[in-house]
């Protein structure tokens, strides 16, 4: 389990008038607003008090908020393919050929070393497909599939991807978000003839009946 979030001094923006100074406190990575004030900041010779102050009223005054970890991102090591493929599951998706040939794969990881979050890559030269995005799912909706979801493009054009397709059935709408448009499967199966999601859904005959979708990176 993560630690509290703890806001730092990024995440405070100043509201109010000159008179009735007050923090509204939003999450680094989702960049929404949590909730939160306090008055007459300026009576307040050390910030960091107010910091530390603040983050108190907030877990208090917001008994049913839950805890959002701290997350940095980072790729994923051998070691990590356990808790990878123990997420994977718990969120009812595959685990099948994520350590193939050609898969880059990052984690979400918690200030304890937890992995909070994952998605992988498969590569072939100017394309990639997307795949494996899951967050523990007490965690969902905190921006951490968002925040692995910018770092696997940051990933992929550094190794020179233009284009990034995936398969999603139920989460378009998430994809969408991204500016992820549906293609046919047909163009995935072609473009990305040796990814190990290509090959096992055409393998089982579950192929047709996915949904695909194709971004641009921008350069
Ligand atoms: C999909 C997933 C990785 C998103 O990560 P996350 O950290 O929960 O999501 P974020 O915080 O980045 O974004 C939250 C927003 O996405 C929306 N969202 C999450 N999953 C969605 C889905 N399947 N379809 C449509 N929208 C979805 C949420 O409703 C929320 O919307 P809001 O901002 O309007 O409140 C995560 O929900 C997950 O692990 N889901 C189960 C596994 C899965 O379906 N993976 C995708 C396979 S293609």
């Amino acid at each position: 389990m993560g630690s509290r979030f703890r806001p730092v001094l990024r995440d405070l923006v100043f509201v109010g008038s000159r008179s009735r100074l007050q923090l509204a406190c939003f999450l680094p990575y989702s960049g929404r607003f949590v909730g939160c004030t306090m008055d007459h900041l300026s009576s307040h010779p050390a910030f960091s008090k107010v910091i530390a102050r603040l983050s108190l009223t907030l877990i208090s005054s917001n008994a049913n908020m839950t805890s959002v970890p701290i997350a940095h991102v980072r790729e994923a090591s051998h070691a990590d393919f356990t808790a990878i493929k123990e997420l994977l599951h718990a969120n009812a998706l595959s685990s099948e050929g994520i350590c193939a040939p050609g898969a880059v794969y990052l984690v979400a990881v918690g200030q304890s070393g937890t992995v909070l979050g994952t998605i992988g890559l498969e590569l072939s030269g100017r394309a990639a497909l997307l795949r494996s995005a899951a967050v523990q799912p007490e965690f969902h909706g905190n921006g951490l599939g968002r925040q692995l979801t910018y770092k696997a493009f940051d990933k992929a054009k550094e190794c020179g991807v233009r284009t990034v397709y995936l398969f999603s059935t139920d989460a378009g709408n998430y994809w969408r978000r991204f500016g992820f448009e549906s293609v046919p499967v047909d163009e995935i199966a072609r473009v990305l003839p040796n990814s190990a999601q290509v090959q096992s859904y055409s393998a089982d005959g579950s192929l047709a009946s996915e949904v695909g979708w194709r971004l641009a990176l921008e350069p």
